[in-house]
């Protein structure tokens, strides 16, 4: 099992046992909310990738799913501006859209991703995150749907990455 990431040690915060439990519970919390919206359900590339794959198995409704690809964090652990790099092709106007992402930090990329999507004239836009670091919060927003509520430190795993290492990790972990 993989215990550092160029010698950084890695500390298990959430076990993937744990993991799957939640995202079963917000996958049941989903289907409840969305059964008669025919919803889109559009995952965040890279991060919410393995979210998504998880999360769309406990939803038990036929549903679209696409992506977005948006890169805000340049260097490692520096947040810088958001650029989408792939945007969906399913046409969203008039559609219940829920964005499926790894992680709310500052807030800055799904602020940018929620204002991108809003344009497209869908009939709601709700986000999905899970994870969400409450107290670094930079600009107005909050997610509609939580996995886990976090502190401040960097974590990887499970989608989230260091410097594109650690995604394939099926806990998350605490960089030390
Ligand atoms: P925000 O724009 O600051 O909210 O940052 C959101 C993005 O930054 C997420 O999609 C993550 O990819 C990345 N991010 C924020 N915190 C972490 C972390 O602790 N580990 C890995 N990626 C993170
Ligand atoms: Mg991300």
């Amino acid at each position: 099992m993989i215990n550092e990431i160029r010698g950084r040690k890695l500390k298990l915060l959430k076990s993937s046992s744990e993991i799957s439990k939640r995202v079963s519970e917000l996958g049941k919390h989903i289907t409840r909310d969305y059964r008669d919206k025919d919803p889109v359900l559009i995952g965040i590339l890279k991060g919410g990738f393995i979210f998504l794959a998880d999360l769309v198995r406990h939803i038990d409704f036929n549903t679209e799913i696409d992506f977005v690809r948006a890169s805000s964090y340049r260097e490692g652990m520096v947040p810088g501006d958001v650029e989408l790099t792939a945007d969906v092709t399913t046409p969203l106007e008039g559609r219940h859209v829920l964005l499926v992402e790894d992680m709310l930090d500052t807030g800055v990329t799904l602020g940018f991703l929620k204002e991108h999507i809003l344009s497209k004239k869908p009939a709601s836009c709700r986000i999905c995150a899970f994870l969400d670091k409450k107290e670094r919060r930079e600009i107005e927003i909050e997610a509609d749907y939580v996995g886990f509520d976090i502190g401040n430190g960097f974590v990887v795993g499970y989608g989230t990455d260091w410097g594109e290492m650690g995604r394939n990790l099926p806990g998350v972990y605490v960089l030390e």
